[in-house]
């Protein structure tokens, strides 16, 4: 098994910023803007005390966006977290911080880790090393190790670009893959039969979780993975960004910039009540929307550019 980047004996909390289901993204941001890329958005539905009116359901939905973090490294982005949460979200946001029981922190990530099937015209399978599972001939096996990086398959909008990419690549492609994280969507885009495969992450631990990724796969020739964000001069036939809303708005005219004539663009990351303001900016800058996809409350989209 490879090494596990939090040792045994460091102390993890996990901090969350409390906030209403529509604020989560904001919140993912501004654990972005403290420099945290894995936080994970938990749902809660919470019940109220009035009746509802027959037939309704008038529980609300609240989230908490945590971060599961070594303690020395929360107290060093605390006050960055929260000046990004204060700014972002408008008010004094709520921040609950606790201490994880002690724990072999190298191997529970067991606990929440299974195998993840994604149905598509090719079914893709992501296998944890502890998980044997013996494939199918019809399957497409990616095997990750979980925990390094954002993209075990267990969020929706990882599972909404995989579908999409089973669906768009024919064989051939060059295919970009913005914000790469553990590396899932390139190696599945180079076993789906991509010709050639860029990796960009900002992050440098993302950066090594991919490689380490696309090594374990047998792709380290095929998927070059670089610390960067969309490079420049470049043209591919397939472009896929699995950020935020925010960030995909900001990077409309640069994820343009980097298709060819004809090249495609899977886009995710966002909520449904984000769909319209994203599908905007990337119609403005010359795209047209050719699918949406849906997964609970995540949105994906495809969109192609014309030909010139
Ligand atoms: C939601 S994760 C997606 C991971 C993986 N592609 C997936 O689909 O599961 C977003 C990733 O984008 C990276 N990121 C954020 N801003 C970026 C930027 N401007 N350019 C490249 N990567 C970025 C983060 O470090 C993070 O690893």
């Amino acid at each position: 098994m490879e090494p596990s980047t939090i040792s045994r004996s460091s102390t993890l909390v996990r901090a969350a910023i409390a906030v209403d289901g529509t604020q989560a993204e904001l919140a993912v941001a501004a654990w972005e803007l403290a420099g945290v890329y894995n936080s994970s958005v938990e749902y809660l539905l919470e019940e109220t005390t009035e009746e509802p009116w027959p037939g309704h359901d008038n529980r609300t939905e609240r989230a908490e966006v945590a971060a599961y973090l070594p303690a020395q490294q929360w107290h060093q982005l605390e006050p960055a977290a929260r000046d990004a949460a204060a700014d972002l979200l408008g008010s004094e946001p709520l921040f609950s911080v606790k201490r994880l029981p002690d724990r072999d922190w190298r191997t529970a990530w067991h606990d929440h880790f299974d195998i993840v099937r994604v149905p598509g015209p090719t079914t893709i399978v992501i296998r944890p090393p502890h998980k044997p599972h013996k494939a199918d001939a019809d399957e497409l096996v990616i095997d990750l190790v979980p925990g390094l990086a954002f993209g075990t398959g267990q969020h929706q909008s990882t599972r909404l670009c995989l579908r999409l990419l089973s669906e768009q690549i024919r064989g051939g492609e060059r295919v970009l893959d913005v914000g790469t994280g553990s590396g899932i969507l390139a190696v599945a885009a180079a076993k789906l039969g991509a010709a050639a495969v860029t990796a960009t992450d900002i992050d440098p631990l993302a950066v090594d979780a991919a490689r380490q990724t696309a090594r374990r796969n047998g792709l380290a020739g095929r998927i070059d993975v670089r610390e960067a964000s969309i490079p420049d001069g470049e043209r591919y036939d397939l472009v896929i960004a699995n950020l935020t809303a925010d960030l995909l708005q900001l990077l409309a005219a640069d994820l343009v910039a980097a298709l060819g004539s004809g090249g495609r663009l899977i886009v995710s990351g966002l909520i449904e009540p984000r769909l319209g303001e994203v599908r905007e900016s990337l119609e403005g800058v010359g795209l047209e929307l050719l699918a949406v996809e849906p997964e609970d409350d995540w949105r994906g989209m495809l969109f192609s550019k014309s030909r010139l």
